[in-house]
C-alpha cells in the first residue's frame, strides 16, 4: 500500500508554511479496534472502538503533530528544538529533531517520567533535563528560552503541532464514513482535545461528516478543567496527563461546550481498571490512555449517559509499552520449575 506521509496525504487541510521541508516517519494510519466485550459490560448495543494512537512510530499520537511542527522548523532553519514534557512528546520531538538533523532539548519533570518514554528520549539523542518541579514549570521555562532565543519551541502552544494532531479526525471520519456520535479522550495540556475538534469542524465544512461530542477526561488529582482553577501540585498514577496549568485550557473548554460534550474527572482507580480492562482484549495502553474510556464508563454506570445506538470512539493515546512499571509493580513474579515437562504438565494441568 502506498503510504503517504500525513500531511501530504490531508495537504489541503492541514496548514502548513511554503518553506516547510517534510520531515515524517510514516506517522498516523492508526486503526479504529472494535472493544465489543468493554462495550457489552457498559450495557451492550451500541459501536465502541479504540483509537490505536500507540502504534504511532514512537508510540503516541504526539507524532502527528511532531511531523509538522519540525517540517516547519527545520524548513525555516532552526537547528535547535525544545519542548517541556511528561514523556511523550519528549520522545517524539526527539525522534523527529533527529530525523531532520536538529538537537533536541526536552525539560521534563523530576521523577515523574515513565521508563519508556526517558527511554525513548535519549535513544534518539534528545538532550534530556530534569527539572526540580512540575510539567507546568517546565512549560514556562521553554517558552520564555525560545523567547530569548532562536530555539523552536514544539510544545503544542505552536500551532503546527494542532495541524498535525487533527489528522486523527480525518482518519476517524474517513474509516467510519462519518464523524461518530461521541469522542472520549485524555486531556492534560489540552491540544489534542482542541486539535481533534478544529478537524472534526474543519472536516465538515468540506465533506459534511458531521461532529461528535466531545467528552475530554482529566484525572481527579490533575483536574484544573473541571475544578475551574489552575493546580499547583497535580497528582495521578497517569502520569502523561499530571499537569496543573493546561496551556490550551481555554480551548479545551471550548470545544466541549461547542460539541454539547463535556470534560470530567476520573480516579486513578478507574483509569487502572480501564487499563486493565482494554489489556483484556488486546489493546494495552499507558494509564492516561485509558482514561477517556474510563470516563465514559462512569458516565454510563452513574446512568448520565444512555450509548444505546451509538458509535463512540475511544482514543487511547499512547503505547502501554511506555510505562511497564505500573504493570510490572503489580505483576506477581512469574511461577518457577524446572526446566522439566512433567514439571510444567503438573503446574498447567494439574
Ligand atoms: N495521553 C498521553 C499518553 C499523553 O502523553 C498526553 C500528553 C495526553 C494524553 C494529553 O494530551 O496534553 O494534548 O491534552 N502528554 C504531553 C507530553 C503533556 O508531554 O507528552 P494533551
Amino acid at each position: 500500500m502506498n503510504r503517504f506521509p500525513l500531511i501530504q496525504r490531508y495537504s489541503i487541510f492541514v496548514d502548513l508554511p511554503e518553506h516547510s521541508r517534510l520531515i515524517t516517519l510514516s506517522e498516523g494510519y492508526t486503526p479504529l479496534i472494535p472493544l465489543p466485550h468493554i462495550a457489552n459490560h457498559l450495557g451492550g448495543s451500541f459501536h465502541l472502538y479504540a483509537k490505536y494512537e500507540g502504534l504511532n512510530p514512537t508510540g503516541s499520537f504526539k507524532d502527528r503533530g511532531m511531523t509538522a511542527a519540525i517540517s516547519e522548523a527545520v524548513g525555516r532553519g532552526a537547528q535547535t528544538v525544545i519542548c517541556a514534557s511528561t514523556g511523550n512528546t519528549a520522545a517524539s520531538a526527539a525522534a523527529y529533531a533527529s530525523r531532520a538533523g536538529q538537537k533536541a532539548v526536552v525539560l521534563i519533570p523530576e521523577g515523574k517520567v515513565a521508563a519508556g518514554k526517558l527511554a525513548g528520549a535519549v535513544a534518539y539523542g534528545a538532550q534530556v533535563i530534569q527539572i526540580a518541579g512540575s510539567f507546568d514549570d517546565a512549560l514556562r521555562m521553554v517558552v520564555q528560552i525560545s523567547e530569548r532565543h532562536p530555539i523552536a519551541l514544539v510544545n503544542s502552544l505552536n500551532p503546527y503541532r494542532l495541524e498535525g494532531q487533527k489528522t486523527a479526525a480525518f482518519e476517524i471520519c474517513d474509516e467510519l464514513g462519518k464523524a461518530p456520535d461521541w469522542l472520549c479522550l485524555p486531556v492534560g495540556n489540552a491540544g489534542n482535545i482542541t486539535a481533534y475538534w478544529m478537524g472534526f469542524k474543519q472536516y465538515h465544512e468540506y465533506k459534511a461528516t458531521g461532529f461528535p461530542h466531545i467528552l475530554g477526561v482529566q484525572a481527579a488529582g490533575s483536574a484544573p478543567l473541571v475544578l475551574g482553577h489552575p493546580i499547583d501540585h497535580p497528582e495521578t498514577i497517569a502520569t502523561a496527563i499530571r499537569i496543573g496549568r493546561p496551556a490550551r485550557g481555554e480551548q479545551a473548554l471550548q470545544a466541549a461546550e461547542e460539541s454539547g460534550g463535556k470534560i470530567i474527572a476520573v480516579s486513578d482507580q478507574q483509569i487502572l481498571e480501564m487499563q486493565r480492562a482494554l489489556a483484556s482484549e488486546g489493546v494495552w495502553v499507558e494509564p492516561a490512555s485509558a482514561a477517556g474510556l474510563a470516563g465514559l464508563a462512569d458516565e454510563i454506570q452513574k446512568g448520565k449517559f444512555d450509548p444505546k445506538g451509538k458509535c463512540i470512539v475511544a482514543v487511547c493515546t499512547g503505547h502501554g509499552l511506555k510505562d511497564p512499571d505500573i504493570i510490572a509493580k503489580s505483576m506477581p513474579a512469574p511461577q518457577r520449575i524446572p526446566a522439566e515437562i512433567d514439571a510444567l504438565e503438573d503446574l498447567i494441568l494439574g
